[in-house]
């Protein structure tokens, strides 16, 4: 297959943004949704009442395109974003976007932008960003009475810089992202607003993201800034059950990976001292796929837990990113029956 690419620089790309050819959007009115636009416009044209601007009433989320050897492009468990987007709908009153019209507007951005997917082998894929929010003007708090959804699309590297180069995590105290009945389990704007006081602290202070707590007790585990967490010990993997974290749709591959590979995996409360007893730890989701983890600091308590101590990512780890990147790139035979071709 002979395909025509833009030229970047793919093996040094970011975590960032890059203007592709098109985007697409689709619009909630008079109570249905709009025929997919087509676009090569970056912006667009907000009423200054929307409800997305004043009361955060919002959701996006985040998967992902990648070539594989065979020059194919495909997605990965498109359908878990999908349903992952109308239980934020749900969770913050907004009109949620059917499958079908998730599915087109997805696989259309992908296939306008096809170049811009990274060549296999560059480490990189099409990162694809569907956004959904309260475009109808209110003055009162109240959901909207319309909404915008649209899908843009950025070629990425790895969102921790080095790739699965171990990085430091800090743990934070002094910040909740988000409360144990609010919006943590969905992916909405406020969370992400929430944890910017820990993440700009951790990023000044050199660590690569923040560890919340959970915000009740700050007794135990919840999430590594924009990813979940994961241990390792006693060939188990150990990953915290939480009402206030986002559930992981990278997480509950790799759960599936483990139990798969023989790993014996729990999802249960981790108290922060258990992470005295982990061999490896890590945290994972789509941009992050595995970032091992070197070093966790406890500011509040002087404490400093370590793993990879030789600087190189953990054995546990390394199966299962291997073999998780193996099946997104079309490596490895698609056993779970998660992937999708995307035709060009
Ligand atoms: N936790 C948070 C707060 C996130 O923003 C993300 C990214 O989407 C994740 C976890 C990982 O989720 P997923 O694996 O579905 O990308
Ligand atoms: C993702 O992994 O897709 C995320 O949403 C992380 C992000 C907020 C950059």
């Amino acid at each position: 297959m002979h395909v025509i690419m833009v030229n970047l620089d793919w093996n040094n790309l970011p975590f960032g943004y890059i203007k592709t050819d098109h985007n697409v959007r689709s619009y909630f009115r008079n109570g249905e949704w709009s025929k997919l636009e087509i676009t090569d416009s970056e912006h667009i044209n907000v009423h200054i009442a929307a409800t997305a601007l004043h009361y955060g009433q919002e959701s996006f989320e985040g998967l992902k395109a990648y070539r594989g050897r065979d020059g194919k492009v495909r997605l990965f468990r498109w359908d878990e974003n999908a349903k992952r987007m109308i239980s934020s709908a749900k969770g913050v009153i907004m009109e949620p976007v059917p499958m079908e019209l998730f599915r087109e507007a997805v696989f259309t951005a992908v296939r306008l932008n096809e170049k811009f997917v990274p060549p296999h082998g560059s480490g990189a894929s099409l990162y694809i960003r569907p956004l959904l929010f309260g475009s109808g003007a209110e003055v009162g708090v109240k959901p909207a009475a319309e909404y915008t959804f649209l899908v843009f699309v950025s070629p990425v590297g790895p969102y921790f810089k080095g790739g699965v180069k171990p990085v430091n995590m800090m743990i934070c105290r002094d910040v909740d992202r988000a409360a144990p009945l609010g919006t943590g389990n969905i992916k909405v704007g406020g969370n992400y607003a929430a944890s910017l006081r820990a993440i700009v602290k951790a990023r000044d202070g050199g660590y690569g993201n923040v560890l919340f707590l959970d915000a009740r007790e700050k007794k135990y585990i919840d999430e590594c800034g924009p990813a979940n967490f994961f241990g390792i010990k006693n060939n188990t993997y150990v990953t915290p059950l939480s009402s206030s974290i986002l559930p992981s749709i990278t997480n509950k591959s790799l759960i599936a990976i483990a139990d798969k590979m023989g790993i014996k995996t729990e999802r249960r409360p981790i108290p922060v001292e258990e992470l005295e007893e982990f061999e490896e730890t890590g945290a994972c989701g789509t941009a992050a796929v595995i970032s091992p983890i070197a070093k966790i600091v406890d500011p509040d308590t002087g404490k400093i837990y370590e793993y990879c101590k030789d600087g190189k990512p953990g054995p546990v780890s390394m199966k299962l990113f291997n073999k998780l990147i193996g099946i997104q790139y079309g490596d490895e035979p698609d056993e779970f029956g998660w992937m999708t071709v995307v035709e060009v």
